[in-house]
């Protein structure tokens, strides 16, 4: 691939490979069996981005492992009732199809794992999306770094990955113990665990690798949310979670602890909640992208009522067919909620059209002020929906 046997697109990738390999003393190359690239919102890209991917395309680059994309920076259909510019969409639909040219599915998504890109224990991948990242390695147990946009998409172009970081044993041990003697109970407050530990972790301005205890059950939805926290607020690729996570059982708990009381839980949910309910005027569930069994429940509280505010559903679009073949869509939109697939308030261009965003996620509430400068609110999967219908 090197010599340029394969094209010059592969060629270009491995170079890219290499040159990562060296910066981090790897060895070999690793096969990797999936890939999740980020960096896709046409804002984030520009048209220097774009130029890289056309490069990539036209040098014949074709993914050789299932490769899925992350939220792009529009619904692909319904982009004009999300109010996005016809010139946005235009060049985010460049984006896109410079990707479909290489073979990469465009599924949109943060939650790759629930649309069919779903790892199983000890595999290597190569993905980019952080909240992914820290689930794929924590939860499923897979093996992978935090890419950037171009080692991932020079992953899936060559389906291999340099060996370091996080696809080696040794990287994967718990660095400390942490003794969670908080209640975590609903999606928002997995999400102030996360910035309550994460906060603590880089306090130490090292990469950490924590060790849980205390907590005895955690769905997937709950799971999801605390990645995305702990990812966003700790830089945390990689977690263990006594009797919940696949690792943690081969692993000796690190003498160094520290404690996660109820008191720093609610800490870490006073500090984003900067709004008052007076000022919402943007309610968004789905940071991550929310899972067919959230959609369900959403139906059900939406049932026959109507929202007051400007109300995102964001998800995988194969979730969303799932929703629109349950009928769930249908109850949802009817309430005057808008469903964004393939999307996220995050990467969505929404600057200056809100000033208060309600959601229950801690990563919504990080983005939402550090990108948008919106204030937030931040409150359990049913008081945010109650919200919305204020
Ligand atoms: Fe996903 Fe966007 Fe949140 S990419 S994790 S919904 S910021």
């Amino acid at each position: 691939m090197l010599h340029g046997q394969h094209g010059q697109a592969t060629q270009k990738a491995m170079e890219i490979l290499t040159a990562l390999g060296t910066i981090y003393g790897a060895e070999r190359m690793l096969p990797v069996i999936s890939v999740q690239i980020a960096g896709v919102s046409y804002a984030n890209l520009g048209e220097a981005g774009l130029e890289f991917l056309a490069e990539m395309a036209d040098g014949g680059g074709k993914a050789r492992v299932l490769t899925t994309l992350n939220p792009a920076g529009m619904d692909v259909e319904n982009w004009q009732a999300l109010g996005v510019s016809q010139e946005f969409a235009v060049n985010q639909q460049r984006v896109l199809n410079a990707f479909a040219r290489m073979n990469v599915i465009t599924t949109c998504s943060c939650t790759p794992y629930l649309v069919g890109n779903t790892p199983h224990f000890g595999e290597h991948i190569a993905w980019a999306e952080s909240s992914a990242v820290c689930y794929a390695n924590s939860v499923l147990g897979a093996r992978t770094n935090r890419e950037g946009g171009p080692s991932a998409l020079a992953a899936a172009l060559t389906g291999r990955t340099p060996a370091y970081g996080y696809h080696l044993d040794e990287n994967r041990q718990p660095t400390v113990t942490v003794v969670v003697e908080g209640c975590p109970v609903e999606t928002n407050d997995f999400g102030a665990l996360g910035k309550a530990i994460g906060e603590k972790l880089t306090k130490e301005g090292k990469k950490r690798v924590p060790y849980l205890t205390g907590i005895e059950q955690a769905s997937l939805e709950q799971l999801k949310s605390f990645c995305a926290s702990i990812a966003t607020y700790g830089g945390a690729a990689l977690f263990h979670m006594a009797g919940i996570t696949p690792e943690a059982s081969r692993m000796i708990p690190p003498d160094e602890t520290i404690v996660i009381t109820q008191a720093d839980l609610d800490v870490a949910t006073q500090a984003m909640t900067d709004a008052t309910s007076d000022e919402v005027d943007f309610v968004s569930l789905g940071c991550p992208h929310l899972s067919i069994k959230e959609i369900a429940r959403l139906a059900e509280l939406l049932a026959g009522k109507k929202v007051t505010k400007e109300f995102w559903i964001t998800t995988a679009r194969p979730v969303k067919q799932m929703a629109d073949m349950m009928g769930y869509t249908q109850i949802i939109e009817a309430s005057g909620a808008k469903f964004a697939a393939d999307t996220c308030c995050v990467v969505a261009p929404i600057q200056g059209r809100f000033k208060a965003l309600a959601t229950d996620s801690a990563k919504a509430c990080y983005y939402a002020y550090a990108k948008n400068k919106f204030k937030t609110v931040i409150k359990s999967f049913d008081e945010v929906v109650a919200e919305a219908l204020k």
